[in-house]
């Protein structure tokens, strides 16, 4: 089975922080699972690198635009390999076939009555590169820029995007195009239900970095249309829409829900305009603030991927993300919050239990026997699997990793009840009790995966399985039966932090 899954293409307007970090570990959490499924993944990220804030900036910088974008671009790009994103592709909205392909999608819009003409006065945040609507403004300004946007008077060309109301609301109310979860969905249809869509500008005359509108060259398109058809080219489509690459549509687009609304409404309207079939699920997850603030330069509460990383390594800070509260709600970090769940559910949790049960293992000499797993452990190891593929599969990422924590716990006392340490030496009773612990080791690895790849390595490294693991599907490796463990305990995993 094939899984397409994309992330937010992030704006080049700065450089990339926690909250681009945040949805990108947590894609790549997902695209990791379904290679370990045995699932065709497609995993797509990419940079935004148009409009009027991403010019701007680069005049600030007393740079030209492109090299600008090159040289943000390549910090994003550098993270995501610092950061083990194993994306299958990463797209640029500056790569040539993109903006061909851009070209070609508009001529056909165009070409289908889609497009038109209009003089226009409106409310534009460049933040948002949106026009705003007086609803949308609070206090005369963007609620999410806290900016009074700029009053625009000028010729632009629009889509028809009212065209497509009614579709849309059929579309997301019968889950053809799911949004999830749940509330998001019915903030969506709320909004439809409510609010006729407006036509929605396309175009911009006085802004150069753009791709030129190839039946007007003296418009260019800028973010929004631009912007989506990444998910497109992302998979090499070359504007044919009787030709669409074999892993279209997206089985899931991840992001957050600042930017839920224009892609449940230009995006599936693009698509149904050019006669493309839908997304099947966005999934939105929440937004986090630091010690209870948005995270701001003003305010000088800014954590940058790269102090965590830093601080705690890499498999950690993927980690220390994803198991602060769930991905579908808004929740707050800050770094003592970060660095307690370090110590206790790292260093103290799994980073302690390996360690004892690999000494111990070490020290009365294990070799596996053809022993087998008692039946308590067995229906546990089960259980917590069954919970585990259950959560993710359902994006509750936050909720997968607790039930780790919950095998974890299990093997702590399950220890502490069989006490080995009081048992002789190379005994059947011990050896079996070492197998046991041993077993929920190799399964605590196998959950890691996903999570904290390279950590999962080490374990199987000191458990001396490394070359077994590789090429297998999840599914035979939960159910392997002959473990060669050669045990060689190494340094313990996470180092512990003052
Ligand atoms: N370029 C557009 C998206 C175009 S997609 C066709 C854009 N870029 S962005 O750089 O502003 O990125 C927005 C995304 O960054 C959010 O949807 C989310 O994935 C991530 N986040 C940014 N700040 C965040 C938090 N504080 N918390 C969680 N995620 C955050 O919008």
């Amino acid at each position: 089975m094939k899984f397409y899954i994309t992330t937010p293409i992030y704006y080049v307007n700065g450089e990339p922080h926690l909250g681009h970090a945040y949805t990108t570990i947590a894609a790549d959490v997902f695209a990791r699972y379904h290679r370990l499924k045995n699932n065709d993944v497609f995993f797509l990220v990419g940079t935004d690198e148009h409009g009027l804030k991403i010019e701007q900036k680069a005049i600030q910088m007393n740079k030209n635009p492109q090299e600008f974008c090159d040289e943000i671009s390549a910090k994003f790009q550098f993270l995501w390999d610092t950061l083990n994103i194993s994306n299958d592709y990463f797209i640029r909205t500056t790569d040539l076939n993109h903006k061909n392909v851009v070209r070609k999608a508009l001529q056909i819009l165009f070409d289908k009555n889609l497009i038109y003409k209009k003089k226009y006065q409106g409310f534009y945040c460049i933040g948002c590169e949106e026009y705003k609507t007086k609803i949308q403004l609070k206090n005369g300004k963007c609620p999410l820029h806290q900016k009074e946007p700029e009053c625009i008077q000028e010729e632009c060309y629009f889509f028809k995007l009212s065209n497509f109301q009614k579709q849309l609301i059929e579309k997301i109310q019968k889950d053809e195009f799911k949004i999830e979860p749940i509330e998001r969905k019915n903030e969506i249809l709320g909004f439809l239900n409510k609010e006729d869509l407006k036509d929605v500008a396309i175009s911009r005359k006085k802004v150069k970095w753009g791709i030129p509108l190839p039946f007007d060259k003296s418009h260019t398109t800028y973010v929004w249309v631009d912007a989506f058809l990444n998910y497109l080219t992302g998979i090499n489509w070359q504007g044919d829409t009787k030709k669409i690459p074999n892993f279209w549509p997206p089985n899931v687009q991840l992001m957050a829900k600042d930017i839920l609304r224009v892609h449940a409404t230009i995006w599936p309207a693009l698509l149904l305009a050019l006669n493309i079939p839908l997304p099947n699920k966005i999934f939105v997850h929440g937004f986090f603030t630091i010690n209870g603030q948005k995270m701001s330069k003003s305010i000088g509460n800014v954590i940058l991927p790269n102090d965590l990383i830093d601080k705690f390594g890499i498999d950690a800070t993927r980690y220390l993300l994803l198991s602060q509260f769930p991905l579908e709600q808004d929740g707050d970090i800050s770094m003592e919050k970060l660095e307690e769940k370090y110590n206790s559910n790292l260093v103290n949790g799994l980073g302690n239990l390996i360690a004892r049960v690999l000494t111990l293992a070490e020290h009365n000499q294990f070799s596996f026997n053809n022993e087998t797993s008692s039946n308590e452990t067995k229906v546990k190891i089960k259980k917590i699997w069954d919970e585990y593929e259950k959560n993710i599969e359902n994006f509750q990422l936050f909720e997968s990793l607790k039930i780790i924590w919950e095998l974890i716990a299990f093997y702590d006392k399950y220890i502490e009840k069989e006490k080995p340490w009081k048992i002789k030496n190379n005994s059947k009773q011990l050896n079996k009790i070492l197998f046991n612990c041993l077993e929920g080791i190799y399964h605590l690895g196998i959950m890691c995966l996903p999570f904290m790849p390279k950590i999962s390595e080490k374990i199987f490294v000191q458990l001396g399985i490394e070359n077994e693991i590789t090429k297998k599907s999840l599914n035979e490796l939960k159910n392997i039966k002959q473990f060669n463990f050669k045990i060689k305990k190494g340094e313990n995993l996470f180092p512990r932090k003052k």
